[in-house]
């Protein structure tokens, strides 16, 4: 009779000794919270489609932003949704509009909190397409323009980092042009570099209120079936000046943050978006999974694939949880 000599089953005996041999492990410094801010006071609206999210005012997001540093979560990604909406998004690069309140308050409000903000038109455009549209045609230059004046408000309200989350060809230079241009060179571009048009956004595009009115995003988001194209993205974005490349979504994308963190040595972001959020929750909450258990093993699966970092709608509640 023989026996096996290598047996892989020693190291995971006790749970001391799987502790000495865990490859990766997750803490609340990986973790970012987006937020969405919208109009009025007093509000903490839960989005039904994302069972423990809300849509919060300028003032209550103050004191979420308060609670969720005190939690040791590092950061947080404001998306705005406008009262107004018109064709060429108006709202997204005013002084005074919601994200720009938003980011004055919150940097005020909670100071130790990395302050993100989500550079796109989606959420200010009445056909809640992600740029200008001229027919049918979401245009890339025209885009590129609104998107750049965009993130310089952004910074100007005080936002730590800006994040483009458009897919149009070119936008970070651009960004990166304007930014410099007005004495905003340490303003860093985290940039959703390999953005795959996905069923997944499908409970965002409710809390945001930006599902587009017409086609769909394929014309600028990538195809799921592509992962070459993926590196030609990332390359594009990192040589136009990004600091952080995202990809998103994230768990049926695990190669291609692999890719990623093989490719750059930037820091590699990714984002666990609503879909795969609410999937979790929603089968958690009919006794179907163990919703905090799969909420962990995603996060650190996502960490195994070379992500530094993670976008997740339950980034308080992780953080809560584990150790800095
Ligand atoms: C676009 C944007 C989207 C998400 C983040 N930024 C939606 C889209 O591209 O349709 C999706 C985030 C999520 O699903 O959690 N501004």
């Amino acid at each position: 009779m023989s026996f096996p000599r290598d047996r892989l089953r020693r190291l995971r005996g006790s749970g001391k000794l799987r502790r000495l041999v865990a490859e990766t492990s997750l803490s609340r410094d990986d973790l970012l919270l987006p937020l969405f801010v919208v109009e009025g006071s007093g509000t903490r609206e839960p989005i039904a489609s994302m069972p423990g999210v809300h849509r919060f005012s300028v003032d209550q997001v103050v004191d979420e932003a308060k609670r969720v540093a005190d939690l040791g979560v590092p950061g947080v990604m404001l998306f705005g949704i406008p009262e107004a909406k018109d064709a060429r998004g108006s709202g997204a690069d005013q002084s005074d509009g919601i994200v720009q309140r938003a980011v004055s308050a919150i940097r005020e409000g909670a100071p130790e909190l990395c302050v993100i903000t989500d550079v796109c038109l989606c959420e200010y455009t009445d056909h809640g397409h992600c740029g200008i549209v001229e027919g049918e045609e979401v245009v890339n230059d025209a885009s590129v323009e609104r998107l750049a004046l965009t993130a310089l408000s952004h910074a100007r309200a005080g936002a730590d980092m800006v994040a483009p989350s458009d897919m149009m060809d070119g936008r970070v230079g651009a960004i990166r042009a304007v930014l410099d241009e007005h004495g905003f060179e340490n303003i860093p571009i985290l940039s959703y570099a390999a953005k795959y048009a996905s069923a997944f956004y499908g409970p965002f595009r409710d809390a945001a209120e930006s599902t587009p009115q017409f086609g769909d995003r394929r014309g600028y988001q990538m195809d799921p079936a592509n992962r070459r194209e993926a590196l030609r993205e990332l390359r594009a974005d990192f040589e136009e000046g990004a600091d952080i490349l995202m990809v998103k979504p994230a768990l049926a994308y695990l190669d291609i943050i692999a890719d990623a963190r093989r490719n750059f040595d930037v820091p590699i972001a990714a984002y666990h978006v609503s879909g795969e959020y609410s999937m979790i929750m929603a089968a958690a909450e009919r006794g179907w999974i163990d919703g905090e258990r799969a909420m962990l093993e995603a996060m650190l699966s996502i960490k195994r694939a070379g992500a530094d970092m993670i976008l997740t709608y339950a980034a308080a509640d992780l953080a809560a949880r584990l150790e800095s």
